[in-house]
């Protein structure tokens, strides 16, 4: 028996207080006229456990039960059950004459969103892994507990592209790269998915929060097509995602929801098979546009695809082909991943040990080493006292409140990390902001001094309402607080070796205090176990070696301007280091960028042909030797150029990747493959891609702004 609830126990869900804000744009709607509307009250509902279709295979038994349903029964597929979730999962509904189950969807990216769960570093942090083969396992992980939790559909991964760091929710997206973020995505999707439906979001250009219900987000069809989707194209291709989320905003002049081009031809010219929801309650807007776009399911509840839709069938102003399609997807997604089949859901894998230990291996894997002057890192050998500063030392940091908020039964902070690390040092925590004597004489005296600073819910998270926690940036400067800035100054002054960890989901402006500090560690929004893995990297049990997913600019005046405040914006098809390369500018630290405690050298890039085939791949191969006394990893990435294009280019493009564990003195040979339609431009004309028969060239080596291999390559004849 399952039984839907109107409200769920506990706090109200926080799109109750968004739907009187009058900052979203869109008349308040009274929340009791929806409960109304979407039937919230519904009686138990007994489901059988198979669907009573009859036919063969898939296909067979999805046209079976069509042609035993009523419209209403159909248009009930299409629709989520409420407003509010019931528990925490959001339910739509069953069909208990013809046994078709609901879905019970539920977020989120780092970490299921329902009572306590495993919390993973957050998906940028996960982005600084480089890692897809870990990620999978992560999506795997998630997966699982979502099964567990006695949901069928996880809402996540979040793939939007980061345009700029300003955006609040760029701790759950996993980068600026659309190769790297289709690869990352990809991989969750693929480890998701083998225990329940995974749902690509938000589709498609989400990347601003504060206007993000209104927002019409305008571009070519050139920068759509090479920037804004093939990320979503791999969800759909390599990962056979079940669901794709339209976001909230505008493209082009149509609400996402309800954009036939991104809806019917984009997704449609993929060959995706599974079906579309909208992003909740403010991410439908009309009952007949939505559906001829090819809308599939209205979440969370029927307000336009409920009795509207009905009616709007039987006025002949939806055709009863469009119902029959969207269900149909919804079926097919149902009827394959077995939603039908009784399972019983294994609880003890929520916060299992296996899991728990996972989040601290992606979070060592994560970690970026910025800066490490006078080899201030590691902490080695005999060590005094050891002074831990600052606001977030001894804080539990995991990331926004949004929807991709997780809660962990524990969690430890960077303190207790260095505490159970610190083998006989005194350790001794001074908070901040403000300093005593007693505390500089303690910062001071210390053989190090770590300032723990950075981001919290507070400065960036999903948009929860003018005045919320949360949104864009609150400092479009992108940089730290005054008080942390401070606390970084007189420790630094007091202390020779000091180490500045950072928190927080996106790139920090470090100019103003960065040459006065000895190390530099970006430990992002860590995950459950954060504390712990930072410690593995200060006191060298691991060499770090994440990279940055996204550049670190010297100012927010480096990068593309964020606008979030207007109806409109416009995007070209620079952002990133792509724009900083377009117009030579230095970062602070690049994409690609992070240091390690091993060093590695490059060398004998080679290809294995000279000329590329139109329908096939390219393989560099390039030696990576580690020249120091450690273990550890490298990440090693490939970018191409454009010699003699016929449109304008990015200078280069990421378009390979690989990670690579080295002994030490150690040499491997890593192969990096690049795909022929990676390197094609959307050709507006023929709306199509065209490959040109130019010089690519492919650069090699540990970062963005470090290639120091190169070789050239043409299309095969
Ligand atoms: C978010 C989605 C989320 C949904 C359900 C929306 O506000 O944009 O990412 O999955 O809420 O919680």
């Amino acid at each position: 028996m399952r039984t839907a609830r109107c409200a769920p126990d506990g706090a109200p869900w926080y799109f109750v207080a968004m739907l009187t804000d009058r900052s979203v744009g869109i008349p308040a709607l009274s929340v009791a006229a929806l409960l109304l509307a979407t039937g919230c009250g519904d009686a138990d509902v007994p489901v059988p456990s198979a669907p009573h279709g009859g036919g063969t295979g898939i296909e067979g038994r999805i046209e079976a039960l069509l042609a035993q349903m009523t419209l209403e029964e159909k248009v009930d597929q299409m629709h989520g059950r409420a407003i509010t979730p019931t528990g925490d999962l959001w339910p739509t509904p069953d069909n208990s004459r013809l046994g078709i189950p609901g879905f019970q969807m539920v977020d989120g990216p780092r970490g299921v969103r329902a009572g306590k769960a495993t919390t993973f570093p957050v998906g940028i942090a996960r982005g600084a892994t480089w890692d897809p083969a870990l990620e999978e396992r992560v999506g795997e992980a998630i997966g699982e507990e979502t099964a567990a939790k006695g949901a069928n559909v996880i809402l996540a991964p979040t793939i939007n592209i980061l345009r700029h760091p300003a955006w609040g929710r760029t701790q759950e997206t996993y980068g600026e790269d659309t190769n790297h973020l289709g690869e990352m995505g990809a991989a969750f999707i693929t480890g998701a998915q083998k225990h329940v439906l995974a749902s690509a979001k938000h589709f498609a250009a989400n990347t601003i929060e504060n206007k993000r219900f209104v927002v019409d987000v305008q571009m070519d069809e050139r920068t759509l097509r090479e920037v804004y989707l093939p990320h979503f194209e791999k969800a759909v291709g390599d990962a056979h995602v079940a669901s794709v989320m339209s976001a909230y905003n505008q493209v082009n002049g149509h609400y996402c929801s309800e954009n036939p081009h991104l809806l019917r031809d984009v997704l449609g010219g993929w060959g995706f098979d599974g079906f579309v929801e909208s992003d909740w309650i403010l991410g439908t807007h009309t009952t007949v546009d939505a559906a001829l776009a090819g809308l599939d399911i209205e979440m969370p509840s029927g307000l336009f695809f409920g009795p509207e839709l009905v009616q709007a069938v039987n006025d002949g102003e939806v055709p009863l082909s469009v119902i029959d399609e969207a269900v149909r997807r919804i079926l097919r997604k149902k009827l394959e991943f077995g939603l039908d089949a009784q399972k019983s859901p294994d609880p003890s894998v929520v916060e299992s040990a296996e899991h728990v230990a996972l989040t601290r291996e992606v979070e060592r894997e994560a970690i970026v080493l910025l800066k490490n002057d006078g080899a201030a890192l590691p902490l080695e050998g005999a060590l005094g006292s050891i002074a831990v500063v600052g606001p977030l030392a001894d804080a539990i940091n995991l990331g926004d409140h949004g929807s991709s908020n997780s809660v962990p039964s524990h969690a430890v902070s960077p303190l207790a990390g260095i505490e159970a690390r610190a083998r006989g040092a005194e350790v001794v925590h001074v908070p901040g902001p403000t300093l005593s004597a007693s505390d500089e004489s303690a910062i001071a005296s210390a053989s190090a001094a770590i300032v723990v600073v950075g981001l919290t819910a507070e400065d960036e998270g999903e948009f929860q309402g003018e005045g919320k926690p949360g949104g864009d940036r609150h400092s479009a400067s992108l940089e730290l607080s005054a008080d942390d800035e401070a606390l970084i100054h007189t420790a630094s002054a007091l202390n020779p070796r000091t180490i500045v960890v950072l928190e927080g989901g996106s790139a920090i402006v470090v100019r103003p205090w960065v040459d006065e500090v000895d190390a530099l560690v970006m430990a992002w929004y860590p995950g459950q176990e954060g504390g712990d893995a930072l410690a593995d990297v200060l006191f060298g049990e691991v060499s770090p070696s994440g990279k940055l997913p996204l550049t670190f600019p010297r100012s927010a005046l480096d990068l593309p301007p964020f606008v979030n405040d207007q109806d409109e914006v416009t995007y070209d098809f620079l952002h990133g280091y792509r724009w900083l390369d377009a117009h030579t500018i230095e970062a602070e630290f690049p994409f690609g960028f992070g240091l390690g405690y091993a060093t590695f050298v490059y060398a004998n890039l080679r290809l294995d042909a000279a000329g590329l085939p139109s329908d096939g791949s390219i393989t560099a191969t390039v030696d990576v030797t580690n020249t120091s006394e450690r273990a550890g990893d490298e990440i090693v990435e490939l970018y191409v150029g454009y010699e003699g294009s016929s449109v304008a280019r990015a200078p280069k493009d990421l378009k390979a990747f690989t990670r690579v564990h080295l002994e030490p003195g150690q040499t491997k040979p890593v192969a990096l493959e690049v795909r022929a339609k990676d390197l094609a431009y959307w050709d507006t004309d023929a709306s199509g891609w065209r490959l040109e028969p130019i010089a690519y060239v492919a650069q090699v080596g540990p970062s963005s702004r470090e290639l120091p291999l190169s070789a050239t390559f043409t299309l095969a004849d």
